[in-house]
């Protein structure tokens, strides 16, 4: 799988346009992104990142790392996914960098979507869902989940996010209705963001192969 993240990631090159500002997601996918994106750095004005993760590495390139305060809008946002469905509604947060995945998700105009096959289902949920969520909140929204979805949250014990959070990954749902889980889930006090990405999806998405398959 290794090889067809490299390629997916290396396709998505083709998306960048000179003077861009680009958003920046997370992942092993991402990282070949983000290496290719070395090569051509000095064609783009620079980039948003969506972790502390990539941040690093954007850096390591010697790339350019903005505020998306003062960027405004993006044109581009590649970012991999945990799962895609063909619908382009995606699970994400597996590195638990959900919450500004998709805040940039939200201020691009075009969101090319970088997985290799294995990513791919018909019905999204076999990847337990993340959900990050405050803290203190940690067991009330658990208890919500169960009620709202019939789903086993599961505490990602150790992992603290970018943003101080906790993660809960959600087992045993088959999400037919990935906007109303969305809705739902992201009314329970303490939730921060929801790893469904099915109200904003993915505009393109790019499977790794030979050749990579678009969609
Ligand atoms: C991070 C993510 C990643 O995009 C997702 O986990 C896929 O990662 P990888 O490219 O390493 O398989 O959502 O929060």
């Amino acid at each position: 799988m290794t090889e067809a993240k490299r390629l997916a990631g290396e396709r998505a090159i083709d998306y960048v346009e000179d003077g861009m500002i680009v958003g920046v997601g997370t992942g092993s996918t991402v990282a070949f992104f983000i290496d290719a994106l070395a090569r051509i750095k000095d064609r783009i004005r620079g980039t948003v990142s969506s972790s502390e993760q990539s941040t690093r590495r954007l850096q390591m390139h010697g790339i350019e790392v903005l505020d998306l305060n003062s960027t405004g809008p993006l044109s581009l946002y590649v970012d991999g996914a945990d799962e895609c469905d063909p619908h382009k509604r995606l699970i994400k947060g597996g590195g638990a960098a959900l919450t500004r995945e998709k805040i940039i998700a939200e201020a691009s105009d075009k969101f090319v979507c970088i997985i290799d096959p294995a990513k791919r289902v018909d019905v999204l949920g076999r990847f337990p869902l993340p959900i990050e969520v405050v803290p203190m909140a940690r067991s009330l929204v658990a208890r919500q989940i169960v009620a709202k979805t019939g789903g086993q949250p599961v505490w990602r014990d150790g992992v603290v996010t970018d943003n101080g959070n906790v993660v809960l990954d959600v087992h045993n749902l088959s999400i037919t209705d990935p906007v109303g889980v969305e809705t739902a889930l992201n009314q329970i006090p303490g939730v921060v963001s929801v790893g469904l990405f099915a109200r904003r999806p993915a505009d393109v998405v790019i499977v790794g192969g030979e050749p990579p398959l678009v969609f």
